[in-house]
This record gives structure tokens, sequence and C-alpha cells, in this order.
């Protein structure tokens, strides 16, 4: 065996990669409940790509045919049915997890110097993510996924001069049809994960560059023993991948239990009008784009003005990629850092939710005003962040992780 990787090293860096990045990668020794999901993520990608390729199999990218050879996935294709909804309830927890992981980079200033390219990395990702949910969401060609790409193409038609022909061009017909399911199928299950995958590459890579942050947001390259590993560090494999491995676990039976058990969600994970097939002559009652997007779907309907709306919610998103210069304090841990960080930490999360949950509702005019105030402090949290990081008053961070 020896002498195979002897023979496999002197042409290909493999132990160099395995040592680089797994045994010899030292991570802060308190990595608490919120770096699950960083691995959590990668297993979800894994789980649609898999469940993907297998349902590609005997899926139809036609118009006349989508609909149809979903519900023969689901009777008739052995095993078909947990494939589907393997994936299908897969989306959401990519979002879930992804969430909850960005949340972990918030908590810890984890994007602040030196790690704001695995930020700028995971926004790529998030922003693929999304493009990847939406394409997918049109393939079953229900109502749902006609209609609510309907909607979002037809967002950019809000863009003055060249809005109509944009929109055109996105459909490749003068309505959605089997022409933009056709294109939306290759982005969907080629080019885009290319791109996910290779984003997630840059963004292990730029971490694996600087090192990971940990809870106390203390650097544990400052003290190393006299063979240079981090007093504070511990051997990525095997000390996390075991850790790792009790996440996935848990995740895994979390996740079981809702592909089947629960596996619409009470219509959040596949929404209700998508068990009809689409019908360019019926628009459903009600249009909402799936949980994952109403948070922003909101924020584009607190706006009255259709063109400042669709500017709101591509700003909404824009923010987050300067957030890493946005964040003037000292100190990088929200264990560390003032009442005010912390205060508009928590007011961010909650308008965040309040959005999510008035973008899934009809609008009233009570709910719009309340989605207003809403997107106003979301915003808020982010353009008073450089001077409220300066302002408060910090406590000292410890010079060693404090476990
Ligand atoms: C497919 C999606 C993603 C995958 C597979 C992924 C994977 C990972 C992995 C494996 C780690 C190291 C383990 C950990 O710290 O939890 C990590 C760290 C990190 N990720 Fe992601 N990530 C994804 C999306 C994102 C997004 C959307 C963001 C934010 C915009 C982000 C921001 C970060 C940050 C800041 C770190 C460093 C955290 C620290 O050291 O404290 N990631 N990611």
């Amino acid at each position: 065996m020896s002498k195979f990787m002897d023979w496999v090293d002197a042409r290909f860096p493999a132990t160099k990669m395995w040592e680089d990045h797994l045994s010899k990668y030292y991570a802060p020794k308190n990595f608490n409940f919120f770096y699950f999901f960083g691995s959590l993520a990668l297993l979800v990608l894994v789980n649609q790509i898999v469940t993907g390729v297998w349902l590609t199999m005997s899926y139809t990218p036609s118009a006349e045919e989508a609909f149809a050879s979903v519900e023969y996935i689901m009777r008739d294709v052995e095993y078909g049915s947990i494939l589907r909804l393997l994936h299908s309830t897969g989306a959401s927890a990519f979002f879930i997890v992804v969430y909850l992981h960005m949340f972990r980079g918030l908590l810890y200033g984890s994007y602040q110097k030196p790690r704001e390219l695995v930020w700028v990395f995971g926004m790529l990702i998030y922003l693929a993510l999304m493009a990847e949910a939406f394409m997918g969401y049109l393939l079953p060609w229900g109502q749902m996924s006609y209609w609510g790409a309907q909607v979002i193409i037809s967002l950019f038609g809000a863009i003055p001069l060249i809005g109509d022909d944009l929109t055109q061009w996105i459909r490749g017909d003068y309505l959605i049809s089997g022409i933009t399911l056709n294109r939306f199928f290759a982005l969907h299950v080629v080019a885009l994960p290319i791109v996910i995958l290779g984003l997630v590459v840059l963004h292990i890579l730029a971490l694996h560059e600087v090192g990971s942050n940990n809870p106390d947001g203390v650097d544990i390259k400052k003290h190393k023993d006299e063979n240079g590993i981090p007093l504070d560090g511990i051997a990525f494999h095997p000390y996390y991948t075991v850790k790792d491995i009790v996440g996935v676990v848990v995740f895994l039976f979390i996740f079981c239990f809702i592909v089947f058990f629960f596996p619409e969600m009470g219509g959040y994970f596949l929404e209700k009008p998508n068990f009809e097939p689409a019908n360019p002559f019926k628009t459903p009652e009600h249009i909402a784009p799936v949980w994952y997007f109403t948070p922003f779907y909101a924020i584009l309907r607190a706006v009255p003005d259709k063109l400042l709306g669709v500017i709101a919610m591509g700003a909404a998103i824009a923010v987050l990629f300067v957030l890493p210069w946005l964040d003037r304090s000292p100190v990088k841990s929200m264990r560390y850092k003032g009442w005010l960080s912390r205060i508009w930490l928590v007011v961010f999360c909650i308008s965040f939710v309040i959005l999510g949950i008035l973008g899934v509702l009809a609008p009233t005019p009570g709910r719009t005003l309340l989605s207003q105030v809403c997107t106003f402090l979301y915003f808020a949290y982010f353009i008073l962040m450089p001077f409220y990081t300066r302002l408060e008053k910090t406590k000292p961070v410890p010079e060693r992780v404090t476990g």
C-alpha cells in the first residue's frame, strides 16, 4: 500500500492534499453546534447531485411530458418517489442549512479579515443556489412552477429600455414555453451544478488558506508549539470528521423523517398548486415563491414601484456581499462585541423571518406596512453597521480560546 502511495505521490499530490486539508489541517478546538452546517451543506449538495442524476434518467424535459414524467417517477419508477422526495426535500434542507451556516458567520464575524473571500465565495454560492432552485422549480411543470417563473421572469421587464427584450431572451419565447423548460433543464442539471461545485472548492481553498475562525473569534495561529502546531488547534481528521458524523446522523434522522412522513411540509416544501399541471390560461389564486425566497419577495412587494422594488430586492442580496467591509469592529465574535451589535443582529434576524412569513401571505395594507418596516430594519442593520460597530464598547478578547 505504501509503495503504491509513493508511486501515486510521485505523480499526483494525494498525500499532500490529504494532509493539507484533513490530517494536518489544524482547526480551533472550540467548534460548537453552528460549525456542523458547512459539512452538512456538503452532504446536501452530494444528495442533490446523486438524486438529481437518477431523476434525470426518468424525467422528460418537454412541456407535453414533464408533468406526466414526474408522476411516472412518483408511481412507477422503482424507488422513484424516494428519489424525487429526497431531491425536493433536499432543496429546502439546503437553504435551512445554508441560512444557519450564514448566521454562524454573522454571529462570530467569520467574514472579517482575513476571511473576506471565504464570505464572498459563499455569497456567490448562495446566488448560484438561488438560481439553481428557481430553475429546478420549473421542471415539474406544475401550476406554481409555471406561474412562479412567470412572476420572477417578468420582474426583468421592469428594467427600462431593455426589459421586454431581456424577458423574451430569458424565456426564449413570447411566453414561458417548452423552450424555456428546455433551457432551464440544461442550466439546472449541467451548468449551475458545475458552477456551484467549482465555487465550493474555491470557498474551502480560501478558508484553508487562512484557517477557520471560531466562536471566540481569536486567531489560534498566534500561539504555536515547538512543531508549529497551534496550541488551540486539533487535526481536522480524525477529530472533526468524527464529530461531523454526529451532526450527519442527527441531520439524516430529521431529514429522513420529513422525507418519509411530511415531504410536502404543509405546502411549504412542495406547494399545493404544483400538483396540477401548468396551465397558461389559468392563474392560481395566490402565487407565492417557495419559502426560502419569500423574504426577498416580501421586500420586492414592500416597495410600491415595480422597478424600485426590483432594485430593493437586488440590493438586499448585494449588500450581503459587502458585509466584510461594513463591520468595523475591532473584535469578531458576538461574545465580545457590544450591545448595539447584538441588538441589531437580533433585529435583523427577526425582520428577515417576518419578511419570510409575509412573503408567503397575500398582501393586505397592514401586512404591506409591516413589510416596509421590516425592509427598513433589514437595510438599517447593514447601513448603520459601520457606525455602531465603531461606537460601541467591546469586551476584551482572550488570548486563547475559552473552550
Ligand atoms: C453549498 C453551500 C456551501 C457549502 C457546501 C459550504 C461549505 C463550507 C465548509 C465545509 C466550511 C468549513 C466548515 C465550517 O466552518 O462549517 C465553510 C466555512 C465557511 N462558510 Fe461555507 N459553504 C456553503 C455556503 C456558504 C455561504 C452561502 C456562506 C455565506 C455567504 C458561507 C460562508 C462561510 C464562512 C464565512 C465560513 C468560515 C466560517 C468560520 O471559519 O467561522 N458558506 N463552508
